[in-house]
Order: C-alpha cells, then sequence, then structure tokens
C-alpha cells in the first residue's frame, strides 16, 4: 500500500487524475472502475480539463461503478447514475453504451446484482478501480459487518452512511434505505486500486484503514492485502497518522 500525500484538495485531486490518466494512456482500451461521492468529484474534473486540452481520448475506454441507490431512477438528480453522467460522462468522450451502474430500478435484488455480477466478469476484469472512503471505513457500500461480502449484492445503509449522504437529499427521510454494490472480492480483484481521501474528517479512519487491523468492521482495511494500492490523501486527512 501506498500514501500519496497531497497538500490540500486541488493537489490530491490532479495526483489521482494523474494515476488514472496514465492508465488511460497506456492502456486506451481499460476497465475502470468508478466511485461516486464528494472526494472523486476534483479528479473527474482535472481529467476532463485534460480531455479538453487533448491530452486524454476516453473514446475506448469502458466503466463500472461501485454502486446505486437501490429504487432510484437514473433520471433522479441524487441517482449515481446522474452523478456520474453530470459530473463526468457528459463531458468527455466515453461511449455511455460501455459504461455501468447497478439498475437501481430492479426491485428483484438477486436478480439485479447477478446481472451487474455478469457485466463485470464480461468487462474483462478492472484495470484500476477508483475508491472513496466512507467515514465508517466502507469501500463502495460495503457496510461494516462480520464478513467481507464477496460479490454485488443489496445492503441496508448504515445510520452513519444516511447522516453522512443526507446532505444531498432534501431531508434525511428521503435518503434511500438501501443500494447495490459491488462486493468486496469485485473490489479486490482490480489490477490497480486509487483510494482519494479528503479532510480532516476522515483522519480517524484513515488511520484506522492503514494502522489497525484488517477486519470486515473496517471493511476498507482489506485493501491492504491488495498488491498495487495507493491512496492519495491530502494533510488533513493524514493529520492523525
Ligand atoms: C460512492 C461510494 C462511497 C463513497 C464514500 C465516501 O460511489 O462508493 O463508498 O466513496 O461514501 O463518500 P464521500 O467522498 O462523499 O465522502
Amino acid at each position: 500500500m501506498t500514501i500519496c500525500r497531497a497538500k490540500d484538495y486541488k493537489e490530491l485531486s490532479r495526483k489521482a487524475a494523474n494515476v488514472i490518466a496514465a492508465q488511460v494512456i497506456m492502456k486506451p482500451d481499460c476497465v475502470l472502475g468508478l466511485a461516486t461521492g464528494s472526494s472523486p468529484i476534483g479528479t473527474y474534473e482535472q481529467l476532463i480539463e485534460w480531455y479538453k486540452k487533448g491530452d486524454l481520448d476516453f473514446s475506448k475506454v469502458s466503466s463500472v461503478n461501485l454502486d446505486e441507490y437501490k429504487g432510484l431512477n437514473p433520471e433522479n438528480d441524487q441517482s449515481y447514475r446522474y452523478f456520474m453522467n453530470t459530473h463526468f460522462f457528459d463531458h468527455v468522450n466515453i461511449d455511455k453504451a460501455n459504461t455501468s451502474v447497478p439498475d437501481g430500478l430492479e426491485p428483484d435484488s438477486d436478480k439485479a446484482c447477478r446481472k451487474y455480477d455478469e457485466i463485470i466478469e464480461k468487462s474483462g476484469g478492472v484495470d484500476l478501480q477508483l475508491l472513496g472512503l466512507g467515514h465508517n471505513g466502507h469501500i463502495g457500500f460495503n457496510e461494516p459487518c462480520d464478513i467481507f461480502p464477496s460479490g454485488t449484492h443489496c445492503v441496508d445503509l448504515a445510520p452513519s452512511t444516511i447522516e453522512a449522504n443526507k446532505r444531498f437529499f432534501a431531508s434525511e427521510t428521503d435518503v434511500p434505505r438501501q443500494a447495490y454494490t459491488m462486493g468486496i472480492r469485485s473490489i479486490m480483484l482490480a489490477k490497480k486500486i486509487v483510494v482519494v481521501v479528503s479532510g480532516e474528517d476522515k483522519s480517524d479512519i484513515l488511520k484506522k484503514v492503514v494502522c489497525g487491523p484488517i477486519t470486515p468492521q473496517v471493511p476498507a482495511s482489506i485493501l491492504k492485502l491488495h498488491p498495487d494500492v495507493v491512496i492519495v490523501a491530502d494533510e488533513a486527512a493524514l493529520s492523525k497518522m
């Protein structure tokens, strides 16, 4: 596990975007595993800037996203499909037909998860997985629990996740209580993983992930077993280490 220290969010975003840009340049038809949330927004903005300058080409890239709220339709401005379109896909030349997000509108959880695992498998495997880190150590929506979940599954969101994400909704009651998420095994099968962590409020959990034991109670702690992980964090997030 490599830790890459950035001065602030802007520098963190540029460093993370550099790793992704290198991936796209080295393998133009790569599969990117993508994340939503506030942490990767600056990374996407930087990639868009380089694309507009003519330095990057996403035409052959395909992507699989980590997660989606169960019950939200893709046009809902809080859905993760909507997030990806507005923060990234609409601004670069990626073919949206080659981008995948779990189907939040599929009410049958088993079916939705099976379908998504098939999509991940058919993609040929994720070359680079971008992750954010939840305050409780979640990655994707793999919440703290007793075992590391393997494939795509439906989760009940933890109260702390609902609390953290209510800022995006009109009120806490509007936050969906369930989501479909890629499992830990699928994340760990990515060839390379980049985790973006910003802000003092992430400093305690980042210390637990890096310095604490590997446990499903801190799902991101398993990343220590992956051979190629870089955590790009700003000074505020690294302040307890
Ligand atoms: C989003 C996701 C989540 C977030 C995490 C951090 O697709 O999978 O694990 O990365 O909740 O969210 P932010 O970046 O908003 O603090």
